[in-house]
Order: structure tokens, then C-alpha cells, then sequence
């Protein structure tokens, strides 16, 4: 949710920030900008192809800042995009977050005859450090009154026209990360963009500031005490962060798929023991051994995984699950005990709502773990343990490999509870054989994708569709519902096969298709009743099953067939041709995949 870069070196700055922008642009693309000390700024609205197309031919600098927008507060106009600036144009601020006092500050500033010009919470902030400035001249000093003084959440890029030198990172609630290379630093919202020029990288906590030369570095408190943090090295290689000859990400990662379950089991399965290994669990082991309830908390398709977390967990553990998504969860009053867990799952680790419901649960003093691809990110510093996805950066902002490794982490926590408590060691065994069968798998039904574009192209002339499904593919009917309505920008709606008859069903015709989960399992037959439910109102079908299946339902439906697995696990694969249907739809539409419209990729905001 807005994307901040910025650069300090010997290098001419312009490339660096168009480039790190660019490997950005999934976090908004409501508008882009950048500034250079030594040049002025350019700013568009839209993408950052835009942007670059109003480039002048020469800029020159060694350091900026830059910024891409996904609008909250002003419409996404040039005027709104930043960096913003101070009324003498020499104090410029890249900023991801809301300040939630800016209309006081705004109020104050306007009386003490600042200017603004344009509609956004962040202007408040270059106005008050060009306040600040006028004391002493200390531009450190400034930020930090400033920051002391404002409400809401922040990651900040700031620059000062005096000071070509340096630029200032700030962090409170929005991811910050600072790269430090040779003779060169960078400050970004995430590894990403930072990638290409250093593996070296240090995340500020919130409350923290960067101040960062060329050579240097210094990191304070907004009490101004010095901060000293060892450094980290990324585990990505900039291949993961590139299109590798695909058409778009989200098609790349849906193919990564098979590697991906590969690198989220690596080192965690003990075969003949029935087991998991989960290191990141080990601090906290005994603990969960008397845990009598897990909550989950997750937004959009993470929360679609936590559900299907609840009927594995259930199952197979005997722990009583709640799924919650964390934007209500925040808002209510749980009730929780000291047997009961809390575990979030995130992608990306910095998705407001879900850091919410962890610092709440925190608050109350509740264990607290994570299921989460990022490592460094807010959400894995702040839970007590925890799994890393390993799936590696996921750009494309429809979620596709990451809720395949979401599945296989609750999959080894399954496994890992189960076998603390009821589960037989055939049954640990049996998991622990599927599980590492899974990529093999995968990689049949991503051998032919032919079929399945072709069905997207039969079907794309649809505006509404219906999911179903039952038991541990119910949670699948709203995630592939998910993904065709955030990348085709059609009506889809995900829901119970069982559900169908008390409301959905009435929607049903001939103009009104469903795609049905239907494998062969204990759900099977109700599933086949529920599809003739809808084909006896002539309804049209696509259907997901397996081989075996092909009988029953191949006489109602266009049919995709995956290999089978075990029922808890299906899942994993069933999803797949529900992302490539959704992916080919919209390619079919001429739709820009990798960046669906009002949609970014890490939601850092209420
Ligand atoms: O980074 P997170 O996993 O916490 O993100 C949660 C959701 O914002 C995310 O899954 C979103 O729903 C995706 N765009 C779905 O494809």
C-alpha cells in the first residue's frame, strides 16, 4: 500500500529510482513521483510508465526520493502525488501510512501562514518540519519534532534541498527497510527494489528514524538515542524478483507452485517418525503441547487459507479452531484464555488488520504465532514463533504461490499438533508421504494449461459466476471466487454447496455459470446432487475432480481433472485451475493481471 524508495550515493540517482520504483509498482499505481535535490521533481498520475514518459532528458543528482501511491486521503491526481513539499519547495516527503491529526496540524500550520496545495494527510508533514528548520537549520532535529508531534502510521522517504547528501527514513506502522551498499544507500518499503544493488539490510522498528549518507548510516529513537541493529542479509535472489521470460508474475508464481511446496517443507518432514520439524516452533514447543484452542487471523486469501487450517486442524489435531479475518477481529471482544493461541497468516507480514489482532492478543497475553513469507517483516518480528512460507517474493498482487505454501505450513502445524497429541503414527506417516507426493502432482496439472485457457475464453463472455464447494474445498469456492473478481473485475461469489439451495441457487440460469470443487471424497455425492441442482436450472458448469470422478461428473460439466491426494491436502492442487481460469480471463479481457485496478499488493491501512 504505497511504495517509498529512496537513494543516497556517488551514482546518478534518476535510474535507480525509476528502477526501484518499477520493482515497487505492485504496492499502487495511482500515481508516481520522484526528487532529485540537485534537479526538482517529476510527478504523474497512474503507473510509472507514466511517469517516465514525462521524464526530462536530463536530471541530475546522487540522491531522491520517490513514491508510488495508492490513494487514501485526495483524489489520485498530479496534485496529490508525491513527494509533497514545504512552501519554499525544499523539504520533500515520500510517505506510505495516514496521519490521522493532519486536519489539526493543517489548521495550526495554515495560521502560521503555510500554503498547502494539495488534498493529502502527508503535505502536513513538510510544512511542519520547514517549521521546525527555522529554529536551528538541523534537519535531523526537525524530523524528529515533527514526528513526535503527528498521529497515524508512517514510512517515510525525506529529502532536503540543502542536505543532497542525506536522506531521512522514518518508520511507525508502515514497513521500512534500509539497504547499505558500497558507497551507496537505500531506503524502500520492502527488499525488493533494493535487491538488485545489496543483500544488506537493516528494518527499522517503529519509532525509529534513518539517517543515511553515502558512507554512513545512523539510526535514533524519536528521543534521539541512538539505535545500533545488526545487520541481515535477504535470502532472495533477484531472479525471484523478475519476470523470468513469463507474460506476467501472477503466471510465474502460479508455475513456481510445484518448487514452492518443495522449499516450504524443505528440512521439516521426518518420514519414518510420522513428524514435523518446525524449528521456528521449537522456543514454544511444550507450550502448545496443553493449547486447547487456536484462533486464526488473516485477511482476503490468507484468511481463505486459515480456514481450511480449521478443518485440518480439527481433523487431525482435535484442537477447536476459530477463523477470523483481522479487520473484525480488532473490533470485538474475544475471549481468550491462557489455552488459547492466536496465529496469524500474511503474506507479505504487514497487513494492518492482521498486525492488529496480533498486538491485541499480545496485549491480553496470548501466545502468538505466524505463518508468514516475509521474513524481517513486522508481523514475523512481532509474533513470539512462528513458520516461514518460503515461497519467495510474491509481486503479483492476486495471491497465488503464497496460499499454496500458507496451505503446506498448516498442513506441518497440523501435523506437528497432531502428533503432540491423539494422531497415530501410520496417520503422521501418511500425511508426511502426501505431503512430499504434493509438488510431483502439482506439476501434472501445470503440464497442459491449454485446456484450461481455452475453458476461460469459452466463459469470459460471463459477468457473474458462482463457487462451490464443501468441507476442506469450501474455503477454495471463495478463494477462487476471490481471485476472478480481483483480476477480471467480474461478479463472482464463493459459497457452501450446501448453502447454495438456502439463497444462491436463486440466481441460477443459463447467463449465470458455476465452477464446482467436486473430488472424490466424503463429499463427493452431496457435491454431485448440488451440481444437478444448478444444471437442472440450466445452469453451466465447470467442475474440478479427480480421474475417478470424470463418470459422474463429466456428463454435467467442462471438466478439469487433478491428480488425487488425501482429502485434507486436496486443496493444494484444486486451487490451481481456479487461479489459471481466473489468470487466462483476464489475459482474455486485455486486463492488467499483475496489477488489478484499486487493489495493492501489502494493505498497510485500516
Ligand atoms: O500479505 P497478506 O497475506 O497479509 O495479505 C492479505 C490480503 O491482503 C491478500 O491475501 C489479498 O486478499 C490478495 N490480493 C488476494 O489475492
Amino acid at each position: 500500500m504505497c511504495g517509498i524508495f529512496g537513494y543516497v550515493g556517488k551514482r546518478n540517482a534518476l535510474p535507480i529510482l525509476i528502477d526501484g520504483l518499477t520493482s515497487l509498482e505492485y504496492r499502487g499505481y495511482d500515481s508516481a513521483g520522484i526528487y532529485i535535490p540537485e534537479s526538482g521533481s517529476v510527478k504523474s498520475p497512474g503507473p510509472v510508465k507514466n511517469l517516465r514518459l514525462k521524464l526530462p532528458k536530463k536530471m541530475k543528482g546522487t540522491s531522491g526520493i520517490a513514491h508510488l501511491r495508492w490513494a487514501t486521503h485526495g483524489k489520485p491526481n498530479q496534485i496529490n502525488a508525491h513527494p509533497h513539499k514545504d512552501c519554499k519547495g525544499e523539504v520533500w516527503v515520500a510517505h506510505n501510512g495516514i496521519i490521522e491529526n493532519y486536519q489539526e496540524l493543517k489548521t495550526k500550520l495554515v495560521k502560521l501562514g503555510h500554503k498547502f496545495i494539495s488534498e493529502t494527510d502527508t503535505e502536513v508533514l513538510t510544512h511542519l518540519i520547514e517549521q521546525y528548520l527555522k529554529k536551528d537549520g538541523d534537519f535531523e532535529k526537525a524530523v524528529i519534532k515533527t514526528l513526535r508531534g503527528v498521529r497515524g502510521t508512517y514510512g517515510m522517504a525525506i529529502s532536503y534541498r540543502k542536505e543532497p547528501g542525506k536522506i531521512i527514513a522514518a518508520r511507525m506502522g508502515a514497513p521500512v527497510v534500509i539497504g547499505l551498499g558500497e558507497n551507496e544507500n537505500f531506503i524502500a518499503s520492502d527488499p525488493s527494489p533494493i535487491l538488485r544493488h545489496t543483500k544488506r539490510v537493516i528494518y527499522l522498528n517503529d519509532g525509529e528514524i534513518a539517517v543515511m549518507g553515502s558512507d554512513s548510516y545512523n539510526i535514533y529513537t524519536l528521543d534521539y538515542n541512538e539505535v545500533k541493529r545488526d545487520v541481515e542479509m535477504i535470502e532472495w535472489g533477484l531472479d525471484q524478483v523478475q519476470k523470468g521470460g513469463f507474460p506476467h508474475f501472477m503466471l510465474k508464481e502460479i508455475m513456481e507452485g510445484p518448487e514452492v511446496i518443495k522449499n516450504t517443507l524443505r528440512g521439516r518432514l521426518l518420514i519414518s517418525e510420522g513428524l514435523a520439524k518446525l524449528g521456528g516452533l521449537e522456543a514454544v514447543t511444550e507450550k502448545l503441547r496443553s493449547i486447547q484452542r487456536i484462533i486464526i487471523v488473516g485477511c482476503g486469501t490468507a484468511y481463505y487459507a486459515g480456514l481450511v487450517g480449521e478443518y485440518m486442524l480439527e481433523e487431525y489435531a482435535g484442537i477447536p479452531v476459530e477463523v477470523e479475518v483481522g479487520s473484525e477481529f480488532r473490533y470485538r471482544k474475544p475471549v481468550m484464555d491462557d489455552k488459547t493461541i492466536l496465529l496469524a497468516i500474511s503474506q507479505s507480514g504487514e497487513t494492518a488488520d492482521t498486525l492488529e489482532a496480533i498486538r491485541e492478543a499480545k496485549r491480553k497475553n496470548i501466545l502468538t504465532l505466524g505463518i508468514v513469507n516475509t521474513v524481517g517483516s513486522t508481523i514475523a518480528r512481532e509474533t513470539d514463533a512462528g513458520i516461514f512460507n518460503h515461497a519467495g517474493p510474491e509481486i503479483g498482487v492476486a495471491s497465488t504461490k503464497a496460499f499454496l505454501s500458507q496451505l503446506t505450513a498448516l498442513a506441518l502445524l497440523t501435523l506437528f499438533l497432531g502428533r503432540q497429541r491423539q494422531m497415530s503414527l501410520v496417520t503422521g506417516r501418511r500425511i508426511a508421504q502426501k505431503l512430499l507426493d504434493l509438488p510431483q502432482k502439482l506439476e501434472k496439472v501445470l503440464a497442459d494449461t491449454k485446456y484450461i485457457k481455452s475453458l476461460a475464453k469459452k466463459y469470459s463472455k460471463y459477468k457473474n459466476f458462482l463457487y462451490i464447494g464443501r468441507k476442506y474445498n469450501y474455503p477454495i469456492a471463495l478463494e477462487g471466487a476471490l481471485k476472478l473478481k480481483e483480476v477480471t473485475y467480474v461478479h463472482a461469489e464463493g459459497c457452501g454447496a450446501g448453502e447454495m439451495k438456502h439463497g444462491p441457487l436463486a440466481m441460477i440460469d443459463e447467463n449465470f455459470p458455476s465452477l464446482a470443487i467436486a473430488l472424490k471424497d466424503s463429499v463427493f455425492e452431496k457435491m454431485i446432487s448440488n451440481i444437478q441442482e444448478i444444471k437442472a436450472r440450466k445452469g453451466k458448469i465447470i467442475a474440478v475432480t479427480y480421474e475417478d470422478g470424470k463418470k459422474e461428473v463429466g456428463p454435467l460439466a467442462d471438466v478439469v481433472c487433478i491428480p488425487k491426494t488425501l482429502e485434507m491436502l486436496s486443496p493444494i492442487l484444486s486451487v490451481v485451475p481456479l487461479q489459471l481460469f481466473a489468470y487466462y480471463f483476464a489475459v482474455e479481457k486485455g486486463l492488467n493481471v499483475d496489477q488489478p485496478r484499486n487493489l495493492a499488493k501489502s494493505v498497510t491501512v485500516e
